[in-house]
């Protein structure tokens, strides 16, 4: 996680101000610049948002480069000092980073050994001490970086400023790191969302890469010299402009049917041999899905669609646990690789494991220049446009619904069918956000809980996961998922009259027994909010608290029409408890740590 950015030009603290603000998605528990001239560097920081650091920020006339630092604590609690930029000890060395150094205890202790002080919990810290370090060692900034970066174990994008010259370096492995030219300015960043406006090209840097960049231009280098590398088109959405709405989780619920359209417009021209070239199916015997937080409620429901429609045996994993799990993988195996940001740490490891063990890779990925993207065999996007909230939305709809056109044309691959994306304009043309007075409404019930149950069977029992998810991580409420079917096995004894459970019933084949099972908690005291689409007679649901009733479409796209109420739901929950739903506490966007 944490944003990094760097600027050359003129007026650098407002351009990494702004820039900051647009990468505060990865991270808003402190922030920090340095900027300045050639031996007259300063350094702001503030814990919180941008916003607080820009009121600390005093702009210097001469200033003509700088770097900056949005972060999401892993080594030593969100205060200033361990807010980015670190320093080396003789304050020559002055450095952003984003990623993790697993190395940085050795590293500390051999350093200390040497003299060293340190002021921080941070493993950045160690960067800048490292690089003064080397500059008693060898000559030469660029020889000082490649001694650094040999000796760092781990993860890192990182900008670094000599207070002596005039630029700025940077080097990047396994942390994504992006840079761009306009005649003499230069702009580095975590994301190329901040090229917007700035260039029409930028360059994509590649693991162990590294290099230096001032007025006259920028120069990459390797292990074994000065390197080239292409440049690509920057081609992005609008996005950051929240129009009518208080907030972007808002915003990106109500774009969920315009991604629908996107995705049927997509992949009504698709060409399925080619998607997946290189993929020998008379072998694949077996499917497994992996991701992480809502991706992995996504692959849940995907391996319940693929294995209907294909037969073949299917699983979902959370990357985490499959990456040091040893799984079972070899030409045989499918792996399905799902990410809205395409840069979570854990399932980029799992997709190297299943590269590394032969497996055909599949990467279902909402931006499209992310590292799972270039690194899969076979890429499907989402095509949800950007998603700012934390909150993953209109994301993971759009993850169902191109996981059911990917079940479509495994079935194909597979000489099941031909692929068939009806369902979709289906789902497309009864878009409906259903009744948002009634979420409001229970909402303002909810508000008041600090547990609640949600249960559920099948597909439901997987949006119920993924509602909880949204609930805990917007409103800050206990929330937990059971099947619906476990209730006598342990949980009822959680019940009360306090207790509100959720109970999830849109499909019929499980309707009569998931009704039983809420019967079981109603008879214990619990209040039973029942969410169906189905009508059902009022002897059925007299007994409980509130219902809500949705559309009713055929298939597994009835789970877009289920999870859309509990994101409003959750969304609403958050806000009548004054909760900011664009950034809830302790969390970030992007994943990028283990
Ligand atoms: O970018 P990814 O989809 O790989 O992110 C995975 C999770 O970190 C993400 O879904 C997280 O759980 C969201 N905050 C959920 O709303």
């Amino acid at each position: 996680m944490c944003g990094i950015v760097g600027y050359i030009g003129k007026e650098p603290s407002k351009i990494l101000i702004n820039k900051l603000k647009k990468l505060e998605y990865r991270g808003y528990d402190s922030a920090g610049i340095a900027v300045g001239s050639v031996n007259n560097i300063r350094i702001f920081k503030a814990v919180g948002e941008i916003k607080n650091l820009e009121k600390t920020v005093v702009p210097a006339k001469d200033a003509a480069f700088g770097i900056g630092h949005t972060r999401w604590a892993t080594h030593g609690k969100p205060d200033e000092t361990n807010a980015h930029p670190h320093l080396s000890s003789d304050r020559k060395w002055i450095v952003v980073h984003n990623g993790i150094i697993e190395n940085y205890a050795v590293l500390k202790e051999k350093l200390s050994g040497k003299g060293y002080a340190f002021y921080s919990e941070t493993d950045t810290e160690v960067i800048a001490k490292l690089l003064e370090y080397y500059s008693g060692k060898t000559c030469g900034d660029l020889n000082i970086i490649a001694e650094t970066l040999a000796a760092l174990k781990g993860s890192f994008a990182l900008g670094i400023i000599n207070a002596e010259k005039d630029g700025i370096y940077f080097a990047k492995n396994k942390s994504p790191l992006f840079i761009a030219r306009n005649g003499e300015n230069v702009m580095l960043a975590s994301d190329i969302i901040c090229f917007k406006g700035f260039a029409e090209e930028y360059y994509a840097l590649p693991d162990g890469v590294f290099g230096f960049a001032d007025k006259n231009g920028i120069k990459f280098f390797d292990s074994i010299g000065e390197t080239d590398i292409k440049p690509c088109i920057l081609d992005l959405d609008e996005y950051d402009d929240l129009n009518k709405y208080k907030h972007f989780m808002l915003k990106e619920i109500y774009e969920t049917k315009s991604a629908v359209k996107n995705i049927l417009e997509y992949y009504s021209g698709i060409n399925i041999d080619k998607v997946f070239s290189g993929c020998d199916f008379g072998k694949i015997k077996r499917i497994k899905f992996v991701g992480c937080g809502t991706a992995y409620h996504a692959c849940l429901l995907g391996a319940i669609a693929v294995e209907e429609k294909t037969g073949i045996e299917c699983g979902a994993f959370v990357a985490s646990e499959f990456r040091y799990s040893d799984p079972k993988i070899s030409e045989d195996t499918l792996v399905v690789l799902i990410s809205q940001s395409g840069e979570t740490a854990d399932t980029l490891a799992a997709l190297e494991q299943a590269k590394v063990k032969g497996a055909y890779t599949v990467a279902i990925v909402n931006v499209e220049y992310s590292t799972l993207k270039k690194g899969a065999h076979a890429y499907l996007p989402i095509k949800a446009g950007v998603e700012i909230a934390v909150a993953s939305t209109k994301a993971f709809s759009a993850q169902l619904v191109v996981l059911e056109i990917f079940a479509e044309m495994l079935a194909e691959k597979f000489g099941i069918k031909h692929a068939n994306f009806e369902g979709v304009r289906k789902l497309y043309e009864n878009f409906d956000y259903g009744n948002v007075n009634s979420y409001k409404l229970l909402a303002d019930a909810l508000r008041y809980n600090d547990r609640l149950f949600m249960i559920g069977r099948g597909r439901d029992y997987c949006i119920a996961q993924e509602a909880s998810l949204k609930i805990k991580e917007t409103s800050y409420i206990n929330s937990d998922t059971y099947y619906a079917g476990e209730l006598k096995h342990g949980f009822l004894a959680l019940i009360d009259e306090q207790t509100y459970v959720i109970v999830f019933a849109t499909q019929k084949n499980v309707l009569q027994k998931t009704l039983c099972n809420a019967e079981e908690a109603r008879a214990r005291g619990a209040k039973i909010i029942l969410f169906t689409c189905f009508d059902l007679d009022q002897s059925e649901t007299e007994n409980f608290y509130y219902v809500i009733k949705i559309k009713e479409i055929d298939g597994g796209l009835q789970n877009v029409l289920s999870i859309v109420p509990w994101q409003i739901i959750a969304y609403y929950t958050s806000v009548s408890k004054g909760i900011n739903p664009d950034k809830p506490r302790n969390l970030a966007k992007s994943v990028t740590v283990e």
